[in-house]
C-alpha cells in the first residue's frame, strides 16, 4: 500500500514539476511592454548599446583607457546572470558603481520605463538563457 502510494506521490510531482517547466518559457512582460521599452530604448540607450542591443562584439577587451566597452545586453554577453532587481540599479545608478562609464539614468526614467526597457532587451534572449535567468531567481532576487 505504502509503495503505491509513493509511485503515485513521485508520479504526480514529476507531472507537476513538467508542467512549471513548459510554463516557464512564458515572459514576465507583455508584446505591449516591449513595444514601449522598444521607443525608449532607442532614445536612451542604442547610441552605447547598439538598436537590438547587440553591442560590442567584444565586450570583454578593455579600450585605451582602460574602461569596459557597453556590453550587449541581448542575451550574448552577462547581462543574464543580473537578477531583475540589479538590472534595475545598474540603470538608474549607471557605471559609477564599478568604475564604469554608463551614465545614470535616475532623473530621466521612472521605474516603470525602466521595466519597459529591460523587456524589450529580454525579449532577444532566448529560452534557454530567459530560463537560466528566471530559475537564478531573475524576479525574485
Ligand atoms: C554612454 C554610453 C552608454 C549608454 C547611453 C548606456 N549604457 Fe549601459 N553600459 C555602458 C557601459 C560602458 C557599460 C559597461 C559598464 C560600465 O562601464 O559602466 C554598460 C553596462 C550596462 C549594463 C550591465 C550589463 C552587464 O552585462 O553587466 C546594463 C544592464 C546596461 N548597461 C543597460 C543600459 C540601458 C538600459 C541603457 C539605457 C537606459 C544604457 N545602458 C545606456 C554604456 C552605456
Amino acid at each position: 500500500m505504502l509503495k503505491k502510494i509513493l509511485f503515485i506521490l513521485v508520479f504526480f510531482c514529476t507531472y507537476i514539476f513538467a508542467q512549471e517547466k513548459a510554463s516557464l518559457n512564458e515572459r514576465w512582460y507583455t508584446q505591449e511592454d516591449v513595444t514601449k521599452g522598444k521607443k525608449l530604448f532607442i532614445n536612451n540607450c542604442s547610441s552605447c548599446h547598439g538598436k537590438k542591443a547587440q553591442k560590442t562584439l567584444n565586450w570583454k577587451r578593455t579600450l585605451k583607457d582602460g574602461t569596459y566597452p557597453p556590453p550587449p545586453l541581448n542575451g550574448t554577453a552577462h547581462a543574464w546572470h543580473h537578477p531583475k532587481s540589479q538590472l534595475e540599479r545598474i540603470i538608474l545608478n549607471g557605471g559609477q558603481l564599478y568604475d564604469g562609464t554608463m551614465p545614470a539614468f535616475k532623473n530621466v526614467l521612472n521605474k516603470e520605463e525602466i521595466s519597459y526597457i529591460i523587456s524589450y532587451f529580454q525579449n532577444f534572449w532566448n529560452n534557454e538563457i530567459y530560463n537560466t535567468w528566471f530559475n537564478n531567481a531573475g524576479l525574485t532576487r
